[in-house]
């Protein structure tokens, strides 16, 4: 269960109107429903409107479980843990949460090899970022070093940013490698491609930020778990482009009940589109489209790319560019790691060159915001949920968390700084939003506020 403020007014009037969302979906009205689930229809109602307690919202959605064929704990909306957009977790917070693991060494005992501290993250954020401070010294850069131990690879895809000589070590499909990482330096893990971290100075911190994220997949989780092994078969076979074409092109035909003799017909060639060989021209690609009824670039396979199963980048060589330009420079910003196939996942780091928080500062996007102040002198965050700003300052190792749509800026204060920020993107993803903006009226997809017919 949710533990929720009982006192959020604004809490229950979301959640009752994302009941009464559910019971438009099951083409229920508050009448029908109250009678359903055996309660007081008027009690059903002020429940609606978010004006009874949460133990009776909650006890509707819990019969509602009970008598509908529903999911009902998609009806529950975690509570907003983020004052007025922003969720800042302070160094001394992150200490507290210390833990150390053991690994095994090459003599087989169980000796210190990771320490873990917890960083900002917030119930509605996607990402589970970890300070990590490798414990474990080696002096060479051998991948198969047997002081080095792998993990078995994990489930959320992994930026990492690094800080001090750090050892990034990983295993492609039973193929290893070592990058010498420094301060600056970054990386995007593919999710299950084993990975392990050392640090090459004993003199040193050695130090990772890995922000593990769940991409598009994770939202979908819960149906995949349901459905078992059926759920390999949406699985395309994208390093090998043209067999997960024709893939991709069986599912399609699949879905619409259009089978070969069809694609005959219509002067297609089943086994040319089925088959082996070249990826499909946009000729031929833009016909099958048009036959399946699907915008063509459903049937497009992004081109594989091997050297982005592990993407290393040495943002420490590198020299930034200054934002918003050059005559009027706000922040210095080295990008991070990136990859194709996540398009909207962002990291940067920055060199805070402005004391003022002019409008070229404000910073405003549809992603979850994730700062680290990796630096030895405080940053000023500024932002603005409305028409306030609010300002506070990103001491060295504190972390924060910004909400999608909030306005925010950085501001120096005894020098530049030295700040990292990673974008990752929520629940709502691309093709919700192509969907969500088609229809008719999508503020009602976000709060409903009626039955779904006049009832007067
Ligand atoms: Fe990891």
């Amino acid at each position: 269960m949710i533990m929720n403020n009982a006192s959020d007014d604004i809490y229950k009037k979301k959640l009752g109107a994302r009941i009464l969302s559910e019971a438009n979906d099951l083409k229920r009205n508050i009448q029908a429903l109250a009678a359903d689930l055996g309660m007081d229809e008027e009690l059903v109602q002020r429940a609606v409107n978010g004006e009874e307690s949460l133990e009776v919202q909650y006890s509707i959605v819990e019969k509602m479980g009970e008598t509908y064929p529903i999911d009902h704990t998609d009806m529950y909306i975690p509570v907003d843990d983020c004052t007025d957009g922003v969720k800042i977790m302070r160094a001394e917070e992150s200490k507290r949460s210390s833990r150390v693991f053991n690994r095994k060494n090459s003599r087989g005992a169980p000796t210190p090899f990771y320490e873990y501290r917890d960083t900002a993250m917030s119930v509605h954020s996607p990402f589970r970022p970890e300070w990590i401070k490798e414990l474990r010294v080696v002096d060479d850069d051998d991948p198969e070093n047997p002081d080095v131990v792998y993990n078995k690879g994990h489930f959320m895809h992994q930026l990492t940013f690094f800080i001090g000589p750090v050892n990034f070590y990983y295993d492609v499909f039973g193929k290893k490698a070592c990058a010498q990482m420094n301060t600056g330096d970054s990386n995007y893990i593919t999710p299950f491609h084993p990975h392990t971290f050392t640090s090459r100075d004993t003199e040193q911190d050695a130090i990772i930020i890995a922000v593990t994220f769940g991409g598009d997949v994770r939202q979908s989780q819960k149906e995949l778990y349901a459905l078992g092994e059926k759920g390999e078969r949406f699985v395309l076979d994208v390093r090998n482009p043209r067999r997960a074409q024709a893939q991709r092109i069986e599912q399609c035909m699949q879905a619409a009940n259009i089978s070969k003799e069809c694609l005959q017909g219509q002067g297609i060639n089943p086994d040319e589109v089925l088959g082996g060989g070249e990826l499909l021209g946009a000729d031929t690609l833009a016909k099958l489209a048009e036959l399946l009824r699907v915008d063509p670039v459903e049937l497009r396979i992004p081109a594989y790319r091997e050297e982005e199963e592990v993407v290393v980048r040495y943002g420490s060589k590198e020299s930034g560019y200054l934002y918003p330009s050059e005559q009027e420079s706000v922040y210095r910003i080295f990008p991070l790691a990136q990859t194709y196939k996540l398009p909207f996942v962002r990291g940067f780091r920055y060199h805070v060159m402005t004391d003022q928080r002019t409008g070229a500062a404000v910073l405003e996007h549809q992603l979850h915001s994730y700062l680290y102040n990796y630096g030895d002198i405080p940053i000023m965050l500024h932002w603005n949920n409305g028409d306030e700003w609010y300002a506070e300052c990103i001491e060295p190792n504190d972390s924060a968390y910004v909400q999608p749509f909030t306005k925010y800026a950085f501001t120096n204060t005894e020098g530049e700084g030295s700040l990292i920020e990673i974008r990752i993107p929520g629940k709502v993803g691309s093709a919700t939003i192509r969907e969500l903006s088609t229809f008719a009226d999508p503020a009602r997809a976000i709060k409903e506020t009626t039955c779904w017919y006049d009832q007067k």
